[in-house]
């Protein structure tokens, strides 16, 4: 599949330990996560980053922590602790939904393990079951967002005539084997186009003030042979114009019941030049990040950062001051890209079609209902 490290190791008799990504690409090394707070803590730190991992470490935490508990109180007791923990992991970070999706779901398979009278042990059997099928099922469905992206953007580029080349495609953070449980989204499309023979170079953006792409999207590039290339945030318009690109291929935090997409900060800023240049603009996310009880783009919660993620450059651990002392700092995390600057949204059962009343958004709630 991929060569990639892998973003966590579970087995349900040897735990969880989650690749520590502030470390890499200088090193590589596993912690342990032992319980829920050990995952809020890797998630909060971003020790651990990216829509679908955050939800699936978050979730297996709190597997692992169930795994190790006295079997033996009230079936309500071990519902009432389950519960709990869920709504504390869930405060950890505010934009991708994932995580609120998987405590959701999970959330019902305790109840219902409740509701047909079972036991202690049964009702953290079923949570931790459910947690483990969520780990299963993230492989599959990237894989299937991968063949939708890829088929999209080499429908675009037969549509203008560029129908027997190799596509030229760029993207931002990190949305690969590190980001989820393997192969990725946006990046999974460019894995699915490397596979078919159909990739000419991918760019990644360096993704400031973070630098997921610098860090992590340019090792899996390296570390899978993808013929990739890094360039800074401010670099992207001067590619376009200069160069040329086929498509720009996107992760997503959380898509609003209209298509508006929150995803890393310098999305939107993309879609923008991809409309002057007209380029075609893809959005890539799991079922689980798509939001239909969220309205629009303006009511999804922006996570803002402490300001020394911009003002000092932080290495394997190391934090160097950059900017001058006393300089106030604004570091939103993500921002928001609107439904009409997207010219697809694929996931892993397709294409989203656009809402019939108004061509320029997307009918996500409709689309979950099929
Ligand atoms: O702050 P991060 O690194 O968690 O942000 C990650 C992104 O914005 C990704 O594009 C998104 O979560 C999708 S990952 C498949």
């Amino acid at each position: 599949m991929s060569g990639a490290l892998q973003s966590l190791r579970y087995s349900r008799s040897g735990g969880l330990e989650v690749l520590d990504q502030l470390k890499v690409p200088q090193s590589k090394q596993y912690t342990p996560i032992k319980n829920a707070e050990d995952a809020w803590k890797a998630v909060r730190s971003m020790q651990v980053r990216g829509a679908p991992l955050i939800a699936m470490v978050s979730a297996l935490g709190l597997a692992v922590e169930a795994t190790e508990r006295a079997k033996d109180p009230p079936a309500e007791d071990a519902a009432a602790w389950l519960r709990q923990k869920m709504s504390y992991l869930r405060t950890s970070r505010p934009t991708a939904v994932n995580l609120s999706n998987a405590m959701e779901v999970l959330e019902e398979v305790v109840n219902s393990a409740l509701q047909s009278g079972s036991h202690a042990a049964q009702v953290y059997e079923a949570y931790v079951c459910a947690a483990e099928r969520m780990l299963e099922e993230d492989v599959a469905a990237n894989k299937a967002i991968g063949e939708a992206g890829a088929d999209a953007i080499l429908a675009a580029m037969q549509a203008c005539g560029r129908g027997g080349s190799k596509a030229r495609v760029l993207t931002i953070c990190n949305t690969g084997s590190l980001a989820t449980a393997g192969w990725g989204t946006a990046l999974g499309v460019i894995r699915s186009l490397h596979a078919r023979g159909r990739l000419e170079r991918a760019f990644a953006c360096e993704t400031r003030p973070y630098n997921q792409g610098a860090r992590l999207t340019a090792f899996e590039f390296v570390e899978d042979g993808i013929p990739g290339t890094l360039i800074c945030d401010s670099m992207a318009a001067s590619l376009m114009q200069r160069f040329g690109v086929d498509a720009c291929v996107v992760g997503a935090d959380r898509v609003a019941a209209n298509g508006d997409t929150a995803n890393k900060i310098g999305t939107y800023a993309l879609a923008v030049l991809c409309r002057h240049h007209g380029v075609p603009f893809y959005v890539t996310a799991p079922l689980t990040t798509l939001d239909a009880k969220t309205r629009s783009g303006s009511d999804i919660p922006i996570e803002e950062r402490p300001g020394d993620e911009l003002s000092c450059l932080k290495l394997n651990g190391e934090s160097h001051r950059l900017a001058a002392p006393g300089i106030e700092v604004w570091n939103p995390a993500f921002d928001v890209t609107p439904a009409s600057l997207i010219t697809g949204i694929a996931t892993d059962k397709g294409l989203v079609p656009k809402r019939c009343s108004v061509p320029e958004d997307y009918d996500i709630a409709g689309f979950l209902a099929q």
